[in-house]
């Protein structure tokens, strides 16, 4: 199954596979790379997406996934580049589909580790990991140079779900990697590469976001915070990529998103 690209300039023409993924943005020095669609075996784990960005000869990878995924991420990866390219391995939070690999891939690759600074003290619980290798990122976020005048920027999102968050915004793609937030779930056998238009869309993403984030002021926040850049696609960790008129729509509903101890006494039965 396939899904043909848009032709925007410096976005990549390929076709995009379900099962291997591919570029969403390549210019032959720069590429964003989608890794494939990893089809848990009988819906017993939740899906995930992972992400690359090369820039020349160096790569990072933005939430790579615990042991579950790992055999799988390596070989798509080693499709488009070899593991000794990595240099940065981006967590966006804390949770095991995100971090709880952090062992293999020391191990794999001599990369550092970015993640926020409440969970450095953290991931070293999970064994086999070298603490000087983590690196704290500050509440405020960071940029990451990649050289050309090309950066990946650490957007906060703290608090959606977890207290410590971040996305990534890829300068030279235009691209945003949104982690949980903008995270969607689709029934058996139905899912789609990308989403276009949120209307019929919004299904699969309510439940998640009502339960999973915290509130409506740190929506609102990071909503605003994300309106101040050129956001050409939204990249979560679960589900469909988001493009077109679905990145503004989906600013404009997550904005006013009623969640988490905004309804306490829903979740608490009361
Ligand atoms: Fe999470
Ligand atoms: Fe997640």
């Amino acid at each position: 199954m396939v899904a043909a690209m848009q032709g925007a300039p410096g976005e990549a023409l390929e076709e995009i596979s379900r099962s291997r993924g591919g570029a969403l943005y390549d210019d032959g020095e720069h590429q964003f790379i989608w890794l494939g669609l990893d089809e848990v075996e009988g819906g017993k784990a939740v899906q995930i997406n992972q992400y690359v960005v090369r820039h020349g000869d160096r790569a990072a990878i933005l939430d790579p996934g615990g042991a579950y995924t790992y055999a799988m991420v390596v070989a798509n990866l080693s499709r488009h580049l070899s593991l000794d390219r990595v240099d940065t391995l981006f967590f966006s939070h804390q949770d095991p589909d995100v971090s709880s690999g952090i062992g293999l891939w020391l191990n794999t690759t001599s990369a550092k580790v970015y993640i926020s600074r409440l969970w450095t003290g953290f991931l070293p619980h999970f064994g086999g990991v070298d603490p000087e290798r983590i690196v704290g990122i500050p509440d405020q976020g960071q940029r990451l140079d990649l050289g050309g005048g090309a950066y990946l920027e650490f957007i906060p999102a703290h608090f959606l779900h977890s207290i410590g968050n971040f996305c990534v915004y890829d300068s030279r793609s235009r691209i945003l990697f949104s982690g949980d937030i903008g995270s969607s779930v689709f029934a058996p056998g139905a899912y789609e590469v990308f989403v276009d238009d949120l209307a019929g869309h919004l299904p699969r993403m309510e439940g998640f976001h009502r339960r999973y984030m915290t509130c409506n002021r740190a929506c609102r926040a990071w909503a605003d915070r994300v309106a101040r850049l050129e956001v050409r696609m939204i990249c979560p960790q679960h589900g469909a990529i988001l493009r077109g008129a679905a990145v503004r729509q989906f600013l404009d509903w997550f904005r006013e998103l009623s969640c988490g101890v905004d309804r306490l006494e829903e979740i608490y039965g009361a």
